[in-house]
């Protein structure tokens, strides 16, 4: 069962005090801009780290010394308290957020629609001249193959989506340590304890399942980039290359390894427009956020027993979903 911290909504469950039902609402009328960006994550799985590469991605274009930090640069969707009025902000608007589609705001989906229609009127315009008398056969053809002649024509997806997930053996190790130094967090007996509480989805964000499984099928709704944690620990340059290329934005060399150098535990740990340490200490205990950064460090918690109850709930949750994760 829920905790005293917790509460559900619609299915997912939120911390207390952090946003209410009604905001969670209200984002069902959130305006989308097609220039938005959007980072999606399930808690504990490289949000911090990704939203910290992103802003520096963007920082040429967004006003650098109006934020002091990086979530207030980039801040969390359903969180309410002390929200900005956020159809103020310039373009491009970054947001952070470990919702599932559901609660999203449903303008974010309406991608492909304009994307075809974009593709089809571009492709009719250049048409017409050369093959005007047959320009019917034209028009069905491109109807029927419009997004293909997108890519071809390359006209772009827009309201991007970065969404990062972590295999969840770590991703509960590290849910766990912050559990015990988040004030607003009940305080886990044990792993085990945690464990339990974990499978079942009576955490933030619910069932990391749910998440990963519900994005994923979803997907081609959306303008969607999928990248994992682990991929960005073995090789940090191309997964900030990938998000470029994504976000359309063209960095040079050197612009790209500035951000991989600023991005690296070491120094994002060191930052403090990065590190989370700006957080209050009645709400952060200890200041942990940045508390391993590494893959495999379940191995150094999980018992033998729980590890092979995970695999089989795994195997079984996922055999749908082929993604695939790097364990150690
Ligand atoms: S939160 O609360 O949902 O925003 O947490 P989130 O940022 O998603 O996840 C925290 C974990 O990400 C690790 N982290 C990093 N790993 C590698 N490199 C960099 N630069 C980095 N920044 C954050 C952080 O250490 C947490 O993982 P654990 O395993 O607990 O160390």
């Amino acid at each position: 069962s829920l905790n005293n911290y917790l509460f559900k909504y619609k299915g997912y469950v939120f911390a207390k005090g952090e946003t209410t039902g009604e905001y969670i609402d209200s984002l069902q009328h959130f305006e989308i801009r097609d220039s938005d960006v959007f980072l999606v994550t399930y808690p504990k799985s490289g949000t911090i780290w990704t939203q910290n590469i992103i802003n520096l991605i963007c920082e040429d274009t967004t006003d650098k010394s109006k934020f002091p930090n990086n979530l207030e640069k980039m801040p969390w969707l359903e969180y309410r308290e002390g929200r900005p009025d956020y159809s103020l902000r310039a373009s491009p608007r970054l947001f952070a957020t470990h919702l599932t589609p559901t609660l999203m705001p449903p303008g974010l989906r309406d991608k492909r629609g304009k994307l075809s229609i974009k593709a089809v009127s571009y492709a009719k315009s250049k048409m017409n001249n050369y093959f005007n008398k047959y320009y019917f056969v034209w028009y069905f053809f491109l109807n029927r193959f419009c997004l293909v002649e997108a890519s071809m024509l390359s006209v772009s997806f827009k309201q991007q989506i970065v969404y990062v997930l972590r295999n969840p053996k770590d991703n509960a190790v590290s849910y766990y340590h912050f559990s015990l130094v988040w004030a607003k967090l009940e305080k886990p007996k044990s792993f085990e304890d945690f464990l339990q509480q974990y499978l079942a989805g009576n955490v933030g964000g619910s069932s990391w399942f749910d998440h990963v499984q519900e994005w994923y099928t979803k997907r081609d709704q959306y303008s969607i980039l999928f990248l994992s944690y682990e991929d960005m620990v073995m090789d940090l340059r191309t997964a900030v290359e990938k998000i470029c290329k994504f976000l359309e934005k063209n960095l040079d060399d050197a612009a790209i390894a500035h951000i991989v150098e600023k991005a690296t535990f070491k120094n994002m740990k060191k930052d403090p427009r990065a590190n989370y340490e700006f957080i209050p200490g009645d709400l952060l205990l200890k200041p942990q956020f940045m508390r391993k950064g590494t893959v495999g460090d379940w191995k150094n918690t999980f018992t033998v027993a729980q590890n092979e109850m995970f695999d089989q709930i795994f195997k079984e949750r996922m055999k749908n979903i082929p993604l695939h994760f790097i364990w150690d």
